[in-house]
């Protein structure tokens, strides 16, 4: 690690650690300048970083590590398309997709999508027939985005009735057949690398359910969404049916792709476009505004000081919203896939603790389940909550009232604390969070979101001075699975004696 780095960790860690309440206290702007509504057109999205101890002379010693880090250079190479994922020699170009990136990239990807809605829009006109169903079947980075998206946006209208199938257990694609009719279901594998096991047991097994079901043509009902278009040719998809996006769009980073696919059959080309445009005004934030006024930067800043100076091992996130009820699985792959590393981008061993681990759920569900160990327990979680002004559904408003009272509640309640003569019945408080609220989760803003994740998630790597984009941390087992499938390796003695026990091995 450079000098500057380390000078610049150094003075990060030597702030004191005045309470959360004191800190308001010394500041009457404290909420002016730990907060702010950004208006992205016809966005609006509130983030309240004041209930946690970042101060102004954190965020300053944050710009200088930026600085040391070369922070805005790299940037400007993930926009440019240039390789920012030096272990593979890849850019990253998800942000393409969305109209911002590489002239050539944005033109190639505007080319692949409408190349996507054309087919999308043919399926809805009935050109392969009727269709109902869909069976998506795709693993990792390659089903989380489309099923949070699916979730969260076809909650009262869907065009294609979506069903994501990730797991090789058979449990799940059984769970999708019992839900679908044969002769009206679509199936879309979608791999990256169209190597994935899972994905490719997956997807036989689902042709043979469609021929086993008197469907004549099976493989004419399959649509491959892929960066190897030649190995989903191989497989037998016909060339037409063949959706492929750039190898410089990460797994984790592919929803916008044509892995978005089912967001788009299943709620129509319009909300994937809407989702498209509203990462897209993420992404010009993140790019171009200044440091000290960058949401996605300002986050990244929060995360790093708890987890590296402050030794948080977690951080939890709670969506007071229904619909996003698969974002803390979403971000779990995002974050930890992306930043869980050991050695700089360099190959060096870093110089402290990496992604903490990504976990959550929804409110107010998690309130009576976890929420104890927030208030009371002895380690430091920061917490992320995130909610909608305007209610996802149309029932009594007093539901949407009584949702957004109790998010807002448990912030206030992690910082004030109480105090009572019986110890079990106090609560220390100082426990940080920070608040994300939406004027109305849909499309764009669902778009904006995500994409706020993904550029937090950089803007953490970059300060931590690891590549975000590889995943080699996957390998090993898979490589493992692969040998005791073919047989006459030998393992510890206890997988031997797991194998022997459940029949797999000698
Ligand atoms: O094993 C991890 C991983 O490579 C993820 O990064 C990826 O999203 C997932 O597997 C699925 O890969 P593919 O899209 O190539 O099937």
């Amino acid at each position: 690690m450079s000098d500057a780095r380390q000078s610049a960790w150094k003075a990060i860690g030597l702030h004191q650690d005045p309470t959360l309440a004191e800190l308001f206290a010394a500041d009457p702007d404290r909420l002016a300048a730990f907060s702010g509504r950004l208006e992205l057109d016809e966005i609006g999205i509130l983030f309240d970083w004041s209930k946690t101890h970042l101060t102004q002379d954190i965020l300053t010693d944050f710009e200088t590590l930026a600085e040391a880090a070369d922070f805005e250079d790299m940037r400007r190479k993930l926009f440019a398309g240039e390789v920012v994922n030096p272990t593979e020699g890849r850019a990253a170009e998800h942000a393409a997709l969305r109209g911002v990136g590489k002239e050539s990239s944005v033109e190639e990807s505007g080319a692949l999508l409408a190349r996507m809605r054309l087919l999308v829009e043919a399926i809805h006109e009935g050109a392969l027939g009727e269709i109902k169903h869909l069976i998506h079947i795709g693993i990792g980075g390659s089903a989380l985005g489309p099923a949070l998206a699916v979730d969260a946006l076809s909650r009262d209208l869907s065009l294609v009735d979506v069903h994501v199938v990730s797991n090789i257990d058979g449990c799940a694609l059984e769970q999708a057949f019992a839900a679908c009719d044969p002769a009206t279901t679509l199936i879309a594998v979608a791999s990256k690398t169209f190597t994935t096991i899972e994905t490719m047991t997956n997807a036989e097994s689902a042709l043979k359910w469609l021929g086993d079901n008197g469907v004549d043509d099976p493989s004419g009902r399959v649509i491959a969404l892929t960066a190897s278009p030649e190995k989903a040719v191989e497989w037998g998809v016909d060339e037409t049916r063949i959706l492929p996006f750039a190898e410089s769009v990460g797994g984790r980073y592919s929803l916008w792709s044509s892995i978005g696919f089912p967001v788009a059959l299943g709620v129509g080309w319009e909300d994937f476009a809407a989702m498209l445009a509203g990462a897209a005004m993420m992404d010009e934030h993140f790019r171009d505004t200044p440091l000290n006024e960058n949401w996605p930067f300002r986050a990244a800043c929060s995360d790093l000081y708890y987890s590296r100076i402050r030794g948080a091992q977690t951080r939890a996130v709670f969506a007071y919203d229904e619909r996003l009820s698969l974002l803390p699985d979403y971000l779990q792959q995002l974050e930890m896939e992306s930043n869980g590393k050991s050695v700089t981008a360099q190959g060096q061993p870093v110089d402290g603790a990496t992604a903490p681990i990504t976990w959550g759920g929804v409110g107010t569900d998690a309130q009576h389940a976890v929420f104890q160990l927030l208030h009371q327990g002895t380690r430091l979680v920061p917490v992320d909550f995130i909610a909608s002004i305007a209610p996802g559904d149309e029932l009594d408003p007093a539901h949407h009232r009584i949702l957004l009272m109790n998010c807002f509640a448990q912030g206030a309640a992690l910082m004030a604390g109480k105090q009572s003569d019986d110890p079990a019945r106090s609560y220390s408080g100082n426990r940080p969070s920070a608040t994300i609220l939406v004027d109305d989760l849909d499309a764009m803003t669902l778009g904006a979101l995500i994409a706020f994740h993904e550029h937090r998630t950089f803007a953490n790597a970059v300060l931590m001075g690891i590549n975000p984009f590889d995943q080699f941390g996957v390998e090993l087992g898979k490589e493992i699975a692969r040998k005791i499938e073919q047989g006459g390796e030998r393992f510890d003695a206890s997988t031997e004696a797991l194998l022997k026990a459940s029949g797999l091995g000698g």
